[in-house]
């Protein structure tokens, strides 16, 4: 088992000046090719075990399967889960959380987060990652796992860097790219890809004021 690196300070200061400046940021060094080959031989192990189940848009009783929405399948993950390879990543964005949580107080309280695969032709359609009845989920952190994914495979994450999405940035899948963003504000969507694609998407949730009980 990999012990949990302590993140040096530097990596972690880029991250929170990219996000301050422009609410998202890729980085391409907090996890190591072992880490990622360690959590995509699991996502394949689940897959294989027939573990996963095809996404669902919406939340709770308004959850729904709309394939034309979405064509991917997901597995959530337990933050609890004795894996190394899941123990690391939840160890890893929860360093990103304490320095969020440092640089900006949004009150990040959890993760959660699940491995997605989109079979060759899948997508997910442009969308925000926030549900019109819940505003917990604050900053998505989307982490691709495979290797030496080509150019001509698709796939790529298409964010919106406006409102307006007059402007866009695509995001090739490639094993080891980070990407964060507030959740509200970058609409997104994954292009079909040729090949089978594997990542692990998770969200940074804020405290529920509507949840606490009065003092
Ligand atoms: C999502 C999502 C992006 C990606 O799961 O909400 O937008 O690149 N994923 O997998
Ligand atoms: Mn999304």
């Amino acid at each position: 088992m990999t012990p949990v690196t302590d993140h040096s300070p530097a990596q972690l200061d880029h991250i929170i000046d990219t996000l301050a400046e422009q609410g998202w940021v890729i980085d391409q060094t907090l996890f190591s090719k072992e880490d990622i080959r360690r959590l995509r031989d699991c996502c394949e192990a689940q897959w294989q075990d027939g573990r996963f189940h095809e996404a669902a848009v919406g939340r709770a009783d308004q959850q729904g399967r709309r394939s034309e929405i979405r064509s991917d399948s997901v597995l959530w993950l337990d933050a609890a889960e004795a894996e190394p390879a899941i123990a690391h990543y939840f160890a890893t964005l929860n360093q990103v959380r304490q320095a969020v949580n440092q640089a900006f107080y949004l009150g990040l309280e959890d993760l959660e987060s699940h491995f997605a695969v989109y079979p060759p032709g899948s997508f997910y359609k442009k969308h925000l990652d926030r549900f019109r009845d819940d505003d917990a989920r604050a900053l998505t952190a989307v982490l691709y796992l495979n290797e030496d994914w080509p150019d001509e495979a698709g796939g790529q994450m298409r964010m919106y860097l406006d409102d307006a999405c007059t402007q866009s940035l695509d995001v090739p899948p490639q094993a080891g790219t980070l990407v964060l963003f507030l959740s509200d504000r970058f609409w997104h969507e994954v292009l079909p890809a040729s090949q089978q694609r594997l990542s692990v998407t998770g969200w940074f949730r804020r405290r529920q004021a509507g949840l606490a009980w009065p003092s």
